[in-house]
């Protein structure tokens, strides 16, 4: 090695030693006769001092020395004077004095500022320069905390009888909702592999194979619009298990998730056992099957109340199958008109056509009706006064509290609602920082109607069975089957989602002809699946867990971006290597591809 010991580990034990520390350096302060540098290696920081009376070539080198050059830096170990120790640094109370200082690389000036502490950097140079940023000690940790998230899976895991087991990447279409990557063959004309949008077939194969308890840290692709939480291609801790129910597998995930918490010292968990929510109770109170439980302020719904109102924007809404449903913004009751305006703009991107709104200003009457100077609204005028207080008591609201209300179709109000509860919590800062909350989500509605397709589609995904009793409704009233699917919810962010899947080939024959899938298509999609189901398929059901959420949310970071060592732009794109990028017209040739004239060129 060339160095003896880390840039993280010197303490006054060390005192009196010589050592060789080698890393980057990471500042360097030049006091007239004094030098002061900091050497940086990913496990820390370690103060090296080059005093007036040092060897001249020290000396030279010391000064010539810029940020983010490649040092090896040979000294002894000394105590800092009092009064000059660090408490924020692990090597805080010594220094190293330097007798030999080699400039093993110069380094050009960084694109990006290294070692400040702000993270106001623009983010296409962050991902061009992914090397650097990288070197920032809070991208590092961010790492660590990755790496060590995964042992601790696998370890959890592997203790528990679990094989973890690689499944291909070149494969074959594997559908969970989104667009397939596909990859052209050399060795077969005009045929494609697909890549994986999850390792689902393969583990329910192997679960027929007999293996019972399989995972792997399995890397997904998916052509799909991308967000802060969505990467085209991203890392799942997926999972299978035979001989269970859904309770076998959640019990699983929730141990590990809590032993996962206490090894990383995380914040404590709001509830344990996690609370369980059913998907209707879930859209009823929060319009989103991922509630934040960090707060309250659960969604109301007075559409029974207001179905006969004056008010005809309510009862239109009603009328027409939609609902009439608010939140409450405790103490706005009497904020300004400007905020008020602000949310209206807020729930119309989300579709809503407008935002009705009573401040409570002042207490009812003896008789529970509540006179006007007590209320502050544009749409009071349009309500009875039974109408009035039926929405407040329905609402909860207090005196100086303001009602918001939302009347559309159930997927607008749904939308904006969740949206604004949001909204709500943030600026009213009623989220609770201090805790992780954790909520398992059951009972997802098997299929879809999809008004563009005009059929049923698999929510979840076209393996997840029927709850034992809702069977028979299959082919008669598809929209009412439950499903034997849970997620995990973590502070609001959908962590992970699996279910008890088909495990009888007649039964998966009927799901696929509910959703419209011909013979010669599920013959060709997924006659494999059908064939072993044929041979022995054990019950079996299973999870997968987004390893790259998991991570950003135990980082605290807001994108998944922050926890993936090289990840793509939001269009999808690799600003270090450029990819992706045209290839040569003997690759294509070779590929047999013939490429079209885009679009508007
Ligand atoms: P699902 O599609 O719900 O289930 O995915 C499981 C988990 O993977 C994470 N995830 C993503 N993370 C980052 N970027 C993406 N584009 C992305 N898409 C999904 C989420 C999600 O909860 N085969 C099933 C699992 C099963 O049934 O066992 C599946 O893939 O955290
Ligand atoms: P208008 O009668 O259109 O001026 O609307 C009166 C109030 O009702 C305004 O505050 C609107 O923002 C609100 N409003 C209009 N449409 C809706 C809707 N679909 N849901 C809730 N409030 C609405």
């Amino acid at each position: 090695m060339l160095k003896t010991h880390t840039c993280g580990e010197l303490s006054r034990q060390n005192v009196g030693q010589t050592v060789t520390l080698a890393g980057w350096l990471h500042r360097r302060r030049d006091h007239g006769g004094l030098i002061f540098i900091d050497l940086r290696d990913r496990f820390g920081l370690t103060q090296v001092t080059v005093g007036s009376d040092a060897a001249p070539a020290v000396l030279e080198a010391a000064s010539q020395a810029r940020s983010e050059y490649v040092l090896q830096v040979t000294g002894v170990v000394q105590a800092r004077p009092a009064g000059f120790e660090n408490p924020n640094l692990s090597t805080g109370e010594i220094e190293v004095i330097a007798d030999n200082i080699v400039i093993l690389n110069p380094a050009k000036t960084p694109p990006i500022y290294i070692s400040g502490a702000t993270d106001d950097i623009d983010e296409s140079l962050r991902l061009k320069y992914r090397y650097l940023d990288i070197r920032r000690p809070r991208m590092t940790q961010n790492l660590i905390l990755r790496h060590n998230i995964v042992r601790f899976i696998r370890e959890f895991l592997s203790a528990r009888n679990f094989l973890e087991i690689e499944t291909p990447i070149l494969l074959k279409s594997t559908p969970e909702g989104a667009r397939d990557f596909v990859v052209p063959s050399r060795l077969h004309p005009h045929e494609f592999y697909a890549l994986p949008q999850s390792p689902q077939q393969l583990k329910q194969l192997l679960m027929v194979a007999g293996i019972e308890r399989y995972f792997q840290i399995a890397r997904c692709f998916r052509d799909e619009d991308l967000r802060a939480d969505r990467q085209p291609e991203f890392t799942q801790l997926d999972l299978e298990m035979s001989f269970v129910d859904a309770s076998d597998i959640r019990a699983l995930i929730e141990g590990m998730i809590i032993e996962l918490c206490g090894m990383l010292k995380a914040k404590p968990i709001q509830k344990v056992p996690f609370p369980v929510i059913t998907y209707a109770e879930a859209m009823e109170k929060y319009g989103i099957d991922r509630p934040d439980l960090r707060f309250g302020l659960q969604l109301f719904n007075v559409s029974q109340l207001v179905s006969t109102s004056g008010f005809a924007v309510f009862k239109n809404a009603v009328e027409a199958g939609g609902q009439v449903k608010g939140v409450v913004y405790p103490g706005a009751a009497n904020g300004p008109r400007r905020d008020i305006d602000e949310l209206t703009e807020f729930v119309k991107q989300y579709g809503a056509k407008g935002l009705a709104w009573i401040g409570v200003t002042g207490a009812p009457a003896a008789d529970g009706t509540y006179p006007a100077e007590a209320l502050r609204s544009q749409v009071t005028k349009f309500l009875t006064p039974e109408e009035i207080s039926g929405i407040i008591t329905a609402s909860g609201a207090q005196v100086g509290d303001l009602i918001l209300l939302v009347a559309d179709k159930p997927s607008v109000v749904a939308q904006s609602l969740y949206n604004l509860r949001l909204e709500i919590g943030r600026r009213a800062n009623l989220i609770d920082n201090s805790v992780l909350a954790f909520c398992w989500v059951v009972d997802f509605p098997l299929l879809e109607y999809n008004d563009e397709e005009k059929r049923w589609q698999a929510v979840h995904h076209p393996f997840t069975s029927a709850r034992d009793q809702d069977w028979e409704k299959l082919e008669s009233d598809p929209g009412s089957v439950l499903a034997k699917a849970y997620d995990v919810v973590m502070n609001g962010w959908e962590v992970g989602g699996g279910s008890i899947r088909i495990h009888r080939s007649d039964l998966q024959d009927r799901l696929f002809a509910v959703l419209g899938l011909k013979r010669e298509e599920v013959q060709a999609q997924f006659g494999h699946l059908l064939e072993a189901f044929q041979y022995g398929a054990p019950p079996h059901g299973g999870i997968a867990l987004g390893i790259d959420r998991l991570t950003a949310l135990f980082a605290e970071v807001t994108s998944i971006r922050e926890v993936i060592a090289f990840p793509k732009t939001a269009a999808g794109t690799d600003l270090m290597v450029d990819a992706p990028s045209p290839v040569t017209e003997a690759q294509l040739q070779e590929l047999h591809i013939a490429l079209r004239q885009r679009k508007g060129k």
